[in-house]
């Protein structure tokens, strides 16, 4: 098996960067549109079968060095007791506002999740021999955030509200989120995921201090919990550079970098404590192949000053990117041998 990818979460010495991309199965690829043609988002997550065949999808038509669980981060919103769908950005109802609502929130028995496992229990069999697969779920305050606002925003001002009239709400709130996705992504490793990346997507909507008081201390406690199965963990926190100090603290193996920072002085703030992931402008991929070539080589120069490098974007790939371009980046990377330790 090509196990560059889990050699580099672990800080081994890799002949070169591995290279995945978040979002890697999704709306810009033809074949995983004619399967959206025929069932919404929802059914995907939940049909092991489909779930296996889109996760697939990119591992064939790319050549990645790993691949990524098909499902959502609000999969676990479902069985704590909310409705979901996607329109097409997420709908949770009904939304968290006050301490009984939080009262009412279950914590799942993990098992209501099965479906996810099946699909990673069908992908190892599928990926035997090719490359790792990674599991994820979201960081607890990034899925409190939904909860509360019960649709994507702009400011998430529903959750900050809460946070600051109610913290002894907010605080029961992450616990709970917490102990279900502890719960959660443990199932994931035991199904078979190799490497588990916790989505921090709203982290950077707070300050440092709230971040240190409503973010880290739940997403630190989640990830110990995932670190004690055995595999690495990888901690992307989207819109960060001013949380990288408090990031130092997380105690994952691997530190998502978002575009905006360049990864030696992300990797400098973080005392060199950490492999980097990341962190090409998914926007690069719009461009020329020349151009795209220019800018990989610098991602991958600034990679070799950290302890380690995962080649990723700066987040997830977007729609209207040409697969072609994808393709290149890939082949880019792969040929481009920088990263002897
Ligand atoms: O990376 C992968 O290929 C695995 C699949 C994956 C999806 N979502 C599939 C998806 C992963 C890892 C996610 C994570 C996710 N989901 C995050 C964290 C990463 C980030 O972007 O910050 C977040 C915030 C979500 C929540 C979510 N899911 C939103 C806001 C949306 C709607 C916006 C959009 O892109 O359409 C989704 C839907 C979603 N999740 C799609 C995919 C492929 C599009 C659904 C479709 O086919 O219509």
């Amino acid at each position: 098996m090509n196990d560059l990818f889990l050699r580099a979460c672990r800080g081994e010495a890799v002949e070169r960067a591995p290279i995945w991309i978040m979002r890697q199965a999704g709306r810009y690829m033809a074949e995983y549109r004619a399967v959206r043609e025929k069932v919404d988002f929802v059914t995907l997550c939940k049909t092991p079968e489909l779930a296996t065949e889109v996760t697939l999808q990119p591992i064939d038509a790319l050549g990645v060095d790993a691949a990524i669980l098909f499902s959502d981060i609000l999969v676990p919103a479902e069985p704590m007791g909310f409705s979901l769908d996607f329109r097409p950005g997420p709908v949770l109802d009904p939304p968290v506002r006050s301490a009984a609502d939080v009262e009412r929130i279950r914590i799942p028995d993990p098992e209501e999740m099965s479906y996810v496992y099946m699909a990673i229990r069908m992908l190892r069999r599928e990926l035997e021999r090719r490359v790792p697969l990674i599991g994820f779920g979201a960081a607890p305050f990034t899925l409190a955030a939904y909860l509360v606002e019960g649709q994507g925003s702009k400011n998430f001002d529903n959750m900050k509200g809460l946070m600051f009239a109610e913290p002894v709400t907010a605080h029961a709130l992450l616990e709970k989120v917490t102990t279900t996705l502890e719960g959660y992504l443990e199932a994931q490793v035991e199904a078979g995921a190799q490497a588990i990346q916790v989505f921090d997507s709203w982290a950077g909507i707070l300050s440092e201090a709230d971040y240190a008081e409503f973010a880290l201390p739940y997403a630190t406690r989640l990830i110990a919990k995932v670190k004690k199965t055995g595999v690495p963990v990888i901690y992307f926190a989207l819109n960060s550079a001013h949380l990288l100090d408090a990031i130092r603290g997380c105690g994952a193996n691997v530190a998502g970098i978002d575009w905006r920072t360049n990864l030696a002085l992300a990797s400098r703030r973080l005392d060199h404590k950490f492999v980097v992931q990341g962190n090409l402008d998914p926007c690069v991929l719009l461009g020329p192949k020349e151009e795209i070539t220019r800018r990989a080589i610098r991602v991958l120069e600034a990679g070799t000053k950290a302890p380690g490098h995962i080649f990723n974007l700066g987040h997830g790939i977007l729609p209207h990117t040409p697969v072609e371009n994808a393709r290149h980046l890939v082949e880019t990377v792969q040929g481009a041998v920088s990263a002897t330790r």
